[in-house]
């Protein structure tokens, strides 16, 4: 999230912060969590830049030191509201395993997903769309010895439509509930819009319900799952209520701020929401599914932006006697105006809705996905174009099931063989009918459907 020079000087305010408490002769933990923070920003820092963090002594680059960060790199911004590269194409996803400190997805791991639950694993996984994980494997070593694991992810309502790339989570996660066979919790943070957004909480709320038809059109088993509103189930759980107030007491502003770059002016909703992302990663926080248990394992699959809020999960976990939850990271949809950055909902044409009609599609593809093509046919014909840059190239690697269709898309595009239109057309006849077969089940998603995914209630699990 942070470039060296970002760290350096986050680093300094800690350096500051710390000896401010000491001379405040602040309370013991609160010195301890300080200088914890401190260490592990070093460590950051360190594995950043090459070098040792000395105060007073910004960081240096030289030609030919590799370990520091690409140009490029620098200008990577990821985080929960801003996602940006100068790349066309798109954040490197390499370098930031790196600097959030997760693990890679390796063959390996993909291998042995498929062997434990005996299924061909996800397309995501064979290409590398989730690429990223924290302790997939602690995940299945317990699963292996039958013990097992929940599902949590979510989605902060901030419209009554949701894009295609808010589909991956929810679609991979239908597939991990399907072929491991266990619960799933999904949190709709109406109150983190609320206070983020300038929508009011009716707005919140209604968005809450509109947006659960789209995920409960995703399939998930009505029997093993739970949706909730944050604005509904703080109030109605006392269980969940004492996790946030146990993470909101061992979280320090000072942590949040390094984190999440809040400031003095940012209101203090938004500085203690992070604890209401981190409650539902602990089974004790739904006693109706998993009774008093707390040693439940949770597993959340998202995309990486949302790291920032379970690294601070992670953190806090131990000290609070619980386990940490682990993660499936995914890369970002592109907007289609190129992968510098991820589809936003808040640039009507730099998305593709799941309220979209085929016709719109039509047109939002061709007219605004950029093109890895050269200007004219006979140079793409002469050069070939370039699908590592190619919006529509990259879309199909997210929806295109079949690999080999893919991979002779590849060839034939990089060739020259086949052309922007064609390719274009290509996507365009794999989104029509894809969102066409969503709207359907949508429309048979009920307000009573919506209502028994919401209530508090026991779900079939098997420990
Ligand atoms: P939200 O609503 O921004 O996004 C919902 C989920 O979609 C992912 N996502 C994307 N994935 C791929 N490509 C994109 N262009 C793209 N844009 C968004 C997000 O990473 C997320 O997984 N604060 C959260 C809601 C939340 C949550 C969670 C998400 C609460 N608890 C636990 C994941 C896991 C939010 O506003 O998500």
């Amino acid at each position: 999230m942070s470039s060296p020079m970002d760290l350096y000087e986050q680093l300094t305010a800690q350096g500051l912060a710390v000896r401010h408490i000491k001379a405040q002769k602040g309370n013991k933990a609160e010195v301890e969590s300080a200088v914890q923070l401190l260490l592990r920003m070093k460590e950051d820092y360190k594995l950043l830049t090459g070098q040792d963090y000395q105060a007073g002594r910004p960081p240096t680059h030289t030609e030919d030191d590799d370990s520091g960060p690409a140009e490029d790199d620098e200008d990577d911004q990821v985080n929960p509201w801003n996602v940006s590269t100068s790349s066309a194409k798109g954040v490197d996803y390499d370098k930031l395993i790196v600097r959030f400190g997760s693990c890679k997805i390796e063959q390996e791991l993909v291998d042995r997903i498929a062997r434990v639950t005996g299924k061909t694993p996800h397309h995501f996984l064979r290409r590398g769309i989730f690429f990223s994980h924290r302790d997939m494997h602690q995940i299945l070593d317990a699963y292996e010895s039958r013990k097992s694991f929940y599902l949590y992810t979510g989605r902060g309502p901030s419209s009554g439509a949701m894009h295609v790339g808010h589909l991956i989570p929810f679609l991979f996660t239908k597939w991990l509930q399907d072929v491991f066979d266990v619960p799933l919790v999904v949190q709709m943070t109406d109150d983190e819009k609320y206070l983020w957004k300038d929508l009011s909480l009716e707005d919140c709320h209604r968005y809450t319900l509109e947006n659960a038809r789209d995920i409960i059109a995703c399939g998930f088993d009505p029997d093993k799952t739970f949706i909730f509103s944050d604005l509904d189930y703080m109030g109605a759980s006392p269980s969940f209520y004492r996790n946030v107030v146990k993470v909101q007491k061992h979280v320090t502003f000072n942590q949040v701020k390094g984190i999440f770059g809040f400031t003095d002016s940012d209101c203090i909703g938004k500085i203690s929401f992070p604890a209401i992302q981190a409650a539902p990663s602990f089974s004790n926080s739904f006693p109706q599914i998993f009774g008093d248990r707390n040693d439940v394992q949770c597993l959340i699959p998202c995309a990486i932006d949302q790291d920032p809020y379970f690294r601070m999960t992670r953190d806090v976990a131990p000290r609070i006697g619980y386990l940490k939850p682990a993660l499936l990271h995914s890369t970002f949809f592109p907007a289609l105006q190129g992968a510098q950055t991820k589809m936003s909902a808040s640039d009507a044409n730099s998305s593709i809705f799941l309220t979209d009609t085929a016709k719109q599609i039509k047109n939002k593809v061709n007219k605004h996905a950029f093109s890895g093509g050269k200007d004219t046919v006979e140079e793409h014909r002469k050069l070939g174009g370039n699908p590592d840059v190619d919006v529509s190239f990259m879309y199909l690697t997210f929806f295109l099931e079949d690999d080999e269709q893919l991979e002779k898309i590849r060839q034939d595009y990089r060739s020259g063989a086949l052309l922007t239109g064609e390719l274009k057309k290509c996507l365009i006849e794999t989104l029509q009918p894809m969102i066409a077969a969503h709207q359907e089940r949508r429309k048979l998603v009920t307000d009573e459907t919506v209502r028994q995914f919401m209530t508090p209630r026991k779900l079939l699990f098997n420990c």
